[in-house]
């Protein structure tokens, strides 16, 4: 994953970075469904609805820049997951992405279990009421505390991150007279980027236990050995935004040989594998992502093939994916403010939100769509950047898109697919207040986090 540079740095300059963008689509008044969710259409009178509900009316009663989430779509989108891998495998959506009680309580009826990775997430999915065996309980450090609540919980699994951690998930549940049924995260080696990945011996990140030098087996050996710990499995996540099934297929036979050494060692079978989340979504018309169904069917093929030339049972095969369920369900709603055309450059249209609400286009240079969605329009298409309203010039929302030049302030423009880690990685820079999240379903608008207030940023300013 790209990092864009400090933008104090060419961005102040009178060279500007070079555009990746395509040419202006045929008419930009029409919405790929690839990058909008589900129920997203434009109306006879040319404005956009989601829902059933007009994004004016949505507008009015809500204000902007808010999220707005096609619950519809949430909800089709988890059930593919769950009937693409069917009964003998578990989806685990990955609560990092986008995290809330109502979204807890749709992945409980939609039969999807949750992974959460810090005491914040967990405390969520307990109270909205998901059964603590669903929940996976992941982290690089995670504390004494963080690891007590989640064994005292009776969390289904944790994934033990370290040496470390073997020991110290042991003891806890030791003093708590329990047995907690733990994986062990393993790093294969496999570096994954959107449409290519790169397999070596070792990887340089904090994550998991290294398959090389035989650090993942020494782990196995220590965690088989201690009372509070039942080793169900090995876990494995490779990256993010993948389009490329090749990363997984490395990472799964290079999962199944170790427990071909545990086996060899140990005389056990681990019933168990996960293979993580990171499957890609669109977020713009040039991106092809894979439906469930397939990678069901690859990652299946590929577990069975390779558990069969090492004469193993197949285990259990569990997956994480966060942002394949909601990153394509919600779009985020802004008011065009100032509009400032740069001779030969390009157009930037400021918007009522920015960087606090969409971190991921400045930190790693994202790419994103944009639609004017209050009104239709015939005019010569513009080539426009899209920033906020902070004091930084690399808050940029869509970095290159076209817009119609008779675009005004006060239109209103929306930016699909960011539903995942666009709430979830939001902020209070210069004192923004984080924008509300907005489920819409058969005509009716709920909201699920309300937008924050001058009051919850001064409550926690104790003077
Ligand atoms: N499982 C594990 C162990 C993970 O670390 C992650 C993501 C997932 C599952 C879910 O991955 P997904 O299916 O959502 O790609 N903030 C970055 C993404 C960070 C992902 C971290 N781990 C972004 O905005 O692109």
């Amino acid at each position: 994953m790209s990092r864009s540079a400090h933008p104090a740095g060419p961005r102040h300059a009178d060279v500007l970075p070079e555009g990746h963008y395509s040419a202006p689509a045929d008419d930009l008044n029409v919405l790929d469904p690839k990058v909008w969710a589900q129920t997203v259409t434009r109306t006879e009178d040319g404005s956009v609805s989601v829902g059933g509900i007009d994004v004016s009316t949505l507008a009015e009663q809500f204000g902007t820049p808010a999220y707005f989430l096609d619950e519809t779509d949430f909800r089709a989108r988890a059930r593919a997951w769950r009937t693409a891998f069917g009964h003998d495998a578990d989806v685990f959506y990955a609560g990092k992405a986008f995290l809330s009680r109502a979204v807890v309580r749709w992945l409980h009826e939609e039969g999807l279990n949750l992974d959460v990775c810090s005491g914040g997430e967990l405390a969520t999915a307990l109270s909205a009421g998901m059964p603590a065996d669903r929940i996976a309980f992941h982290g690089n450090n995670k504390s004494v505390a963080e690891i007590t609540r989640a064994v005292e919980a009776g969390v289904g699994r944790i994934v033990l991150d370290s040496f470390q951690e073997i020991v110290r998930v042991a003891h806890i549940a030791q003093s708590l007279g329990r047995r907690q049924r733990v994986q062990i995260r393993v790093t294969v080696g496999v570096e994954a980027h959107t449409h290519e990945f790169i397999a070596t011996a070792h990887e340089d990140q904090k994550f998991g236990i290294a398959l090389a030098d035989g650090q993942a087996a020494e782990a196995v050996r220590r965690a088989l050995a201690l009372d509070g710990l039942e080793v169900i499995g090995i876990h494995s996540h490779i990256g993010s935004q993948i389009f490329d099934m090749a990363g997984f297929e490395v990472a799964a036979r290079r999962v199944v040989s170790l427990l071909a050494a545990i086996r060899d060692e140990h005389g056990i079978e681990l019933p168990e594998i996960d293979l993580g989340g990171g499957l890609g979504i669109a977020y713009t018309s040039d991106d092809d992502p894979r439906e469930p169904h397939e990678i069901a069917k690859a990652l299946g093929e590929i577990v069975t093939r390779e558990c069969e030339a090492a004469k193993l049972r197949t285990p259990r095969i569990s997956v994480e994916p966060g942002r394949a369920i909601v990153g394509p369900t919600a779009f985020t709603l802004y008011e065009v403010g100032t509009i400032k055309p740069l001779e030969g450059l390009r157009t930037y249209v400021s918007v009522d939100g920015g960087m606090s609400d969409n971190i991921r286009t400045a930190l790693y240079d994202a790419e994103y769509s944009v639609a004017l969605v209050s009104r239709t329009s015939d005019a010569e298409p513009m080539l426009v950047r899209v920033v906020g309203k902070h004091c930084e010039s690399g808050d940029i929302v869509v970095k290159d898109a076209f817009l119609p030049s008779d675009l005004a302030p006060g239109d209103l423009i929306a930016v699909p697919a960011t539903g995942a880690y666009c709430r979830s990685m939001a902020s209070n820079y210069n004192h923004a207040l984080r924008p509300p999240v907005v489920a819409v379903r058969d005509g009716e608008a709920r909201v699920i986090v309300r937008r924050e207030t001058e009051e919850d940023l001064l409550r926690l300013d104790v003077g």
